[in-house]
């Protein structure tokens, strides 16, 4: 069985916290797009992991795989493996494709981003350098990394332009090439033995009948292609990215799920059409406190707004969706009403799934439906509600909390398979079907 979790929204949306229990039943987990300005998050037995690189599949011992789509920081995955407690080479592999983000690649990201007049907001972890040299086939794979003689090959040939560009440009010093090449044939060596064929290894496991989950990075809207651009990540972060990064035929992928949060969050500039502003900013604040919506990767506030479905019609048309997983549903407990976006107006016209009108996404105004809200509860009593839906299922929510949930699903028309409802791995309401 081949399930892609993705992000269904701006990213943070709890992919990490999904990941961590369907490893559970799975074999292999693979990262198929991004880098190391991800932040996934799990919690479990009183521990709370950060990953930039790693699966959040680690952490139930399960197979990571790193694929070609990756972007990959090799100074970050050490320093994971190292907090990890370090991993064996049957517990990680790296496609000998992937790319290698390089020192300009974060220093081209922080210079231009501070030239901008309308800031992206990126994490500057030189993710969009980084898809630009590989897109120009200039790039450094994960396979020169681990063979000095063509790692120093490769820096000779691309440091003298890049080290041109940034001094003459952006004024910005770049690390000697001698230093650069000691450092990276050095992390060469420490990540030799991990070099894989992610392809090759995912589809024998299919072959096999094993359960590999493919886990996405960011989320739909922050697609190059097909987000809000040009407030966008440089990768493919809808369902087709996991097949062209982790390289696998859509023809065996058998479910795409999407990860919602129960509300919206963005980190980063561009358009949100549902943010709390103006007289529900405070209501914000609360939500963003409750939440402890503070970006994994880079600390910032998060901002905050009501759920967005035109948005996640637009998601579902993109992914088809088999399924979803709502997370943080326990944040909203105490807000009085809960407001619901299931349409937009734009230009005079109102709209349930946008088209054009995705263009204008910064012009949009929400109509809402408002709900009624439900109780704030402790973290015991939330458990206190999980393991009574081990018989009710989701009616064992708080009455209003299931109403919520139940209209949303009725309005998107795509199954419910877990609630969660808090941080930790038991903290979560499985749906049977
Ligand atoms: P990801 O990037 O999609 O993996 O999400 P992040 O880890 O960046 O952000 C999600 C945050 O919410 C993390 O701090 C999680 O521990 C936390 N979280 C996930 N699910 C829930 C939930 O249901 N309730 C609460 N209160 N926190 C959650
Ligand atoms: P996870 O996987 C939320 C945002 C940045 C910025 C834009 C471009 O944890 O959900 P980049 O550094 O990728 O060039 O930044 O994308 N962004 C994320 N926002 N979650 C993420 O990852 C993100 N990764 C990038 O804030 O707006
Ligand atoms: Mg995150």
């Amino acid at each position: 069985m081949m399930k892609i979790i993705l992000g269904g929204q701006w990213g943070d949306e709890g992919k990490g916290k999904v990941i961590d229990y369907l490893a559970g039943k799975a074999e292999l987990v693979v990262r198929f797009q991004g880098g190391s300005n991800a932040g996934h998050t799990v919690v479990h037995d009183g521990k709370t992991h950060k990953f930039h690189l790693l699966p959040s599949g680690v952490v139930q011992k399960k197979r990571s795989l790193i694929g070609a789509g990756v972007v990959l920081d090799p100074r970050v995955l050490i320093q994971e493996i190292n907090e990890f407690g370090g991993l064996t080479q049957s517990e990680l592999g790296i496609d000998f494709r992937t790319s290698i983000i390089m020192p300009w690649h974060g220093l081209l990201d922080i210079a231009r981003e501070g030239l901008k007049k309308e800031k992206i907001g990126t994490t500057g972890r030189g993710i969009g350098p980084a898809y630009e040299e590989k897109a120009s086939r200039d790039g450094i794979r994960f396979c020169d990394l681990i063979d000095e003689k063509k790692l120093k090959e490769r820096i000779s040939e691309i440091y003298p332009f890049r080290k041109k560009l940034l001094h003459g440009i952006y004024q910005v010093e770049v690390p000697e090439q001698e230093s650069i090449f000691m450092q990276y044939a050095n992390i060469g060596k420490q990540l030799a033995s991990y070099a894989t064929d992610v392809s090759l290894e995912v589809n024998e496991a299919y072959a096999a009948g094993k359960n590999i989950l493919l886990e996405g990075a960011q989320g739909v809207l922050l697609d190059l292609s097909f987000g809000s651009y040009p407030f966008v990540t440089s990768s493919q972060t809808i369902a087709g990215g996991a097949c062209v990064g982790a390289g696998v035929s859509p023809k065996i992928i058998d479910e795409i799920e999407g990860v919602v949060k129960a509300y919206t969050t963005r980190v980063g500039g561009g358009p949100f059409p549902t943010e709390l502003l103006g007289a529900e900013e405070e209501l914000g604040n609360t939500i963003r406190d409750k939440g402890n919506e503070y970006g994994t990767t880079t600390g910032r506030k998060r901002r905050i707004g009501w759920l967005d479905l035109p948005l996640l019609r637009y998601a579902h048309r993109l992914n088809g969706f088999t399924g979803f997983h709502y997370t943080k549903l326990d944040v909203l407990g105490g807000v009085e009403k809960l407001k619901v976006a299931t349409a937009h107006e734009h230009a005079g016209k109102k709209f349930e799934t946008p088209s054009r009108e995705f263009e204008f996404l910064g012009e949009w105004k929400p109509v809402y439906k408002t709900l009624p809200g439900f109780e704030e509860l402790s973290r015991e009593e939330w458990r206190e509600v999980v393991r009574e839906s081990k018989e009710k299922g989701l009616k064992a929510l708080p009455k209003n909390a299931f109403e919520y949930i139940k209209f949303v699903e009725g309005e998107l028309k795509i199954p419910t398979k877990t609630v969660s409802l808090g941080p930790a791995r038991e903290e979560t309401i499985f749906v049977n079907h």
